[in-house]
């Protein structure tokens, strides 16, 4: 398979040029001015367009049974809608109950994507327990599994929050490893006792879902482990961070020489706290942890960006219908109206809406949209948050977020001239709202490849289904 990308103008998150690129069987194999066109190569001509690496999206849920329901999208239609919005590596969190052993989970979750996804993936390991079998089942998914990054939950008491003594011995062993730790930071326990206090008052609406986790709890979370990170030596990825107190608890430790990355998420750069609060319920389609911030927050978070502070941009996709998911909080829950729904008997309330918001379609436009065509953040900061940072921090570098021979053949051909507007009448994600409904975007991705395969022509689908491939990592000492 030869494809010829004709009079791109290049933009990677460290140069750009003017060039052609040839890519014969999925990898790059040459980059320069005039080059010759094989006989028989496929010939899109990029004229007027950008050519990017393609994106990754570094934090999706796809398969995600959470809060008493499964997530909405499976590997079909979440990875179709990914490259539709010019994503082309998908890094999957694979969360296991505590009940569940984290080998059989990666297997598990692998199995839901193996010869449906259109686009490449890899996962992040859930460790949601720690006990004397879990040493072993851990090096058996980075050895023989072929993952190199784990994920533990600070928060979500008595679901995936795992306890002080377990978070230790992950990240002792993630160091022994050279596994990287991704966390998300919230005190479990902070959580727990304000929403308890907080629907005691009959504060039950979505607008209470933020107050109930404020941003005091999330930089105790991200200092909480940047401290057992110091003390283990391991190397750590903070995922989904919203405010500027956590950002602060990160780089104070950094200061102090641990090994911290930082992760914002699209729905932090674009939404803001008072969506939550918008009427008839709809505040429930914007309910995620960390919750939805202010302003200003927002805008230190954009800043981070510009100067380096911030590494990704991730989406956190985590997408649950608003009908009938959503409204698993609804004070009359139980008169829903769509027969798949199952009321929980429990008494409603915001701590029973599923948390998440669906976006991995949306991540790279919205990120154009409000970042480069706004002036926020410039071409080669777009592309390093996006794609290179995420390949560099997780061991895909530089096979994937890079344009260079030998690199894959994962392009995004960009037209940054293009108009339109997100709706869910148009999206190929599987959930009945879109959090940005009627938003205008700048800019769409025309043509999107995955290994020299084109996917998406003229913003159209053309995907293989099947055609991603798992992408096995090395960790760092290995
Ligand atoms: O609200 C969120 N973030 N839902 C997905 C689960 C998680 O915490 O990542
Ligand atoms: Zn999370
Ligand atoms: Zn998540």
């Amino acid at each position: 398979m030869t494809l010829f990308i004709r009079n791109a103008d290049i933009v990677t998150s460290s140069k750009r040029c003017s060039a052609d690129i040839l890519c014969e069987n999925g990898t790059i194999t040459a980059i320069g001015p005039g080059l010759e066109v094989p006989d028989g190569a496929e010939v899109i001509d990029a004229s007027g367009k950008l050519v990017f690496p393609g994106f990754i999206d570094p934090h999706v849920h796809i398969y995600l049974p959470f809060m008493g329901t499964f997530s909405k999208d499976d590997w079909a239609s979440g990875s179709k809608a990914a490259l539709m919005g010019g994503t082309t590596t998908l890094i999957e969190m694979c969360c296991p109950s505590r009940a569940e052993d984290p080998l059989e989970a990666i297997r598990l979750w692998k199995s839901k994507a193996a010869g449906i996804a259109s686009c490449d993936y890899t996962f992040h390991a859930g460790v949601t327990r720690f006990d004397e079998s879990t040493p072993a089942a851990l090096k058996a998914v980075v050895e023989e599994e072929g993952i190199a990054s784990f994920k533990v939950f600070l928060a979500y008491k008595g679901a995936f929050g795992i306890e002080d003594t377990e978070l230790y011995q992950t990240l002792s062993l993630a160091s022994d490893l050279g596994v990287v730790v991704t966390a998300h930071c919230e005190n479990a326990d902070l959580v727990a006792e304000t929403q308890k206090r907080l629907v005691g008052e009959g504060k039950t609406g979505p607008e209470w879902h933020e107050p109930s986790r404020p941003v005091t709890v999330e930089a105790e979370g991200c200092h909480h482990l940047m401290t057992f990170a110091e003390m283990t030596g391991a190397e750590v990825y903070v995922v989904h961070t919203s405010c500027i107190p956590a950002v602060e608890a990160i780089l104070a430790a950094r200061e102090r020489g641990v090994k911290a990355s930082i992760e914002t998420v699209a729905p932090y750069l674009t939404l803001d706290a008072s969506y939550a609060g918008k009427p008839d319920f709809e505040g429930a389609k914007y309910v995620m942890s960390p919750p939805i911030r202010s302003r200003e927050h927002q805008e230190f978070l954009w800043q981070c960006l510009a100067d380096g502070t911030v590494d990704t941009v991730g989406t956190d996709h985590a997408p649950f219908d608003f009908a009938t998911q959503k409204h698993m909080g609804h004070p009359e829950a139980g008169k829903a109206v769509d027969a798949s729904f199952q009321p929980t008997g429990k008494a409603a309330d915001f701590t029973l809406i599923p948390n998440g918001i669906p976006s991995v379609e949306e991540r790279v436009k919205l990120l154009y949209t409000h970042g480069v065509a706004a002036g926020k953040i410039d071409l080669a900061t777009f592309v390093r948050c996006a794609s290179t940072r995420a390949a560099e921090i997780f061991g895909l570098y530089p096979r994937k977020g890079e344009i260079a021979v030998g690199s894959d053949a994962d392009l995004v051909v960009w037209d940054p001239e293009w108009r339109g507007t997100i709706s869910a009448a148009t999206h190929s994600m599987a959930t009945d709202y879109s959090a940005f409904e009627g938003w205008p975007v700048v800019g769409r991705a025309e043509t999107v490849t995955v290994r020299g395969r084109v996917m998406v022509k003229a913003g159209k689908w053309c995907g293989d289904p099947g055609w991603g491939e798992f992408l096995a990592r090395k960790a760092k000492l290995s």
